[in-house]
């Protein structure tokens, strides 16, 4: 039988929820709500999937920040030896504050600033994955300045269809990222041409919150074919990157796990010599992190029951956003007969809602944990409302760190000032 809730180590203790071994209850008194809770067992358990499943294979897990750039959840996997993908010098800046190894730092996305390749070069980054034929000549450029070598690897666009949210997929010919598949091979020559440039690798991203490792697999051959074909030209490539996307379980979806999802890449890179390098982000994070909120209010209507609580689009925008669905669970059993609310958030908005239509047994100031927040929850919230950020904290066996304090509202105008 599967485990009752997706985030592995959450479980009832005398009809209460605690995370490892602290129970919400006292997070929730400590620290407020709303609160992002994080844990570190199940960040560790994600991250060992990961390592398990490629064995003694010459491989790098370079866990994509921006899913969740907390500088605590960072440093659990620096601590494990992980490289990171980065989209933005930010990220960078994070990654080193949290002690993570520049070396193994790849920096992917397509609107890269020369100041960003600059900060990138002088951290001596392991490679940049270049998206387009103007970034390949900017950076040769930069690094020239610099008097530096930059090491790359084309992001190419395979062109496979994922199968899943059209805002979150990105390996179709039509949106804006990679180079296409066919432009590569005069890409690469030109690369080679180009005296502060050093060919690497190449690298892929598909898509996220895949369900199936398919559309990876045929991503895989045709990088495979890429590399080969460029190899008779004599240009040799030592990583291939095949990006982050393994979806996780929100509802009732049953995504492979990590071995499983992976064997098949494996096989197809059997007796290959080439480092085999992802960039995971979702099935990182994703399910070891929810967020504790309380209700403020319940309010009856005639056609929907409101439970009003106090976190918010702001806070988590992805059930706004891309009507995403997280499991909604009280953290205190109750014997009251469970009715259905609207789960919603004091924003000013009609999209400010959490879920909708759940089936819940609780009362006016009761806590409320939404799962399975730790991807993309913390990292896309705003001040939206003048709301100030939540908290976050990370719960270790039975200690819990603040790994983030929540913000004030001096903090939020502080860099603000009325006409004089
Ligand atoms: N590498 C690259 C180049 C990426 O663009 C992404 C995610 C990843 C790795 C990590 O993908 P993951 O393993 O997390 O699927 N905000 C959306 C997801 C956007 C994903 C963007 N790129 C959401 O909340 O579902």
């Amino acid at each position: 039988m599967s485990h009752p809730y997706p985030t592995p180590t959450l479980h009832a203790v005398n009809g209460a929820l605690a995370l490892e071994d602290v129970a919400l209850q006292d997070i929730a008194t400590r620290y407020g709500t709303p609160a992002y809770v994080y844990s570190r067992a199940a960040l560790t358990a994600a991250f060992e999937a990961y390592r398990q499943a490629l064995g003694g294979r010459r491989s790098l897990v370079c866990y994509a920040v921006k899913a969740n750039s907390n500088l605590g959840v960072l440093s659990v996997f620096a601590r494990l030896g992980a490289g990171f993908d980065i989209v933005s010098g930010g990220e960078l800046a994070r990654v080193i504050a949290a002690g993570g190894d520049a070396g193994k730092v790849v920096f992917s996305g397509v609107g890269k600033s020369r100041a960003e390749m600059r900060q990138a070069l002088a951290a001596g980054i392991r490679c940049f994955n270049v998206e387009s034929a103007a970034e390949l000549e900017r950076l040769n450029e930069v690094a020239g300045d610099a008097g530096r070598t930059a090491p790359i690897a084309l992001r190419v666009n395979p062109d496979v269809d994922p199968k899943t949210h059209p805002y979150i997929s990105t390996g179709l010919k039509s949106n804006k990222f990679g180079v296409a598949f066919d432009d590569a091979p005069a890409l690469y020559r030109r690369a080679a041409q180009l005296p502060h440039l050093r060919i690497h690798g190449v690298a892929c991203h598909i898509g996220s919150q895949l369900l199936d490792a398919a559309p990876m697999v045929e991503a895989a051959q045709k990088l495979l074919a890429l590399v080969d074909q460029l190899a008779a030209e004599g240009i040799a490539l030592d990583h291939i990157d095949l990006g982050g996307g393994l979806g996780i379980r929100y509802r009732d979806e049953t995504p492979p796990a990590v071995a499983e999802y992976l064997a098949p890449l494996l096989a197809a890179f059997e007796g290959r010599k080439e480092e085999l390098c992802f960039e995971p982000g979702r099935s990182l994070v994703g399910n070891a992190g929810l967020l504790l909120t309380r209700i403020e209010y319940l309010k009856p209507g005639e056609e929907k029951n409101f439970a009003i609580v106090d976190a918010a689009m702001n806070d988590l925008a992805r059930p706004a956003l891309y009507d995403a669905y997280h499991e909604v669970v009280a953290v205190h059993e109750r014997t009251l007969p469970p009715q259905r609310y609207e789960i919603v958030g004091p924003i000013c908005e009609s999209g400010d809602f959490l879920a909708h239509d759940r089936s819940l047994a609780v009362a006016e100031g009761d806590l409320l944990a939404i799962l399975s927040a730790g991807a993309y929850g913390m990292t896309m919230s705003s001040n939206y409302n003048t709301r100030g950020r939540a908290a976050e904290v990370m719960v270790d066996g039975d200690r819990v760190h603040l790994v983030r304090e929540r913000e004030t509202v001096e903090n939020l105008f502080a860099a603000e000032q009325p006409l004089p």
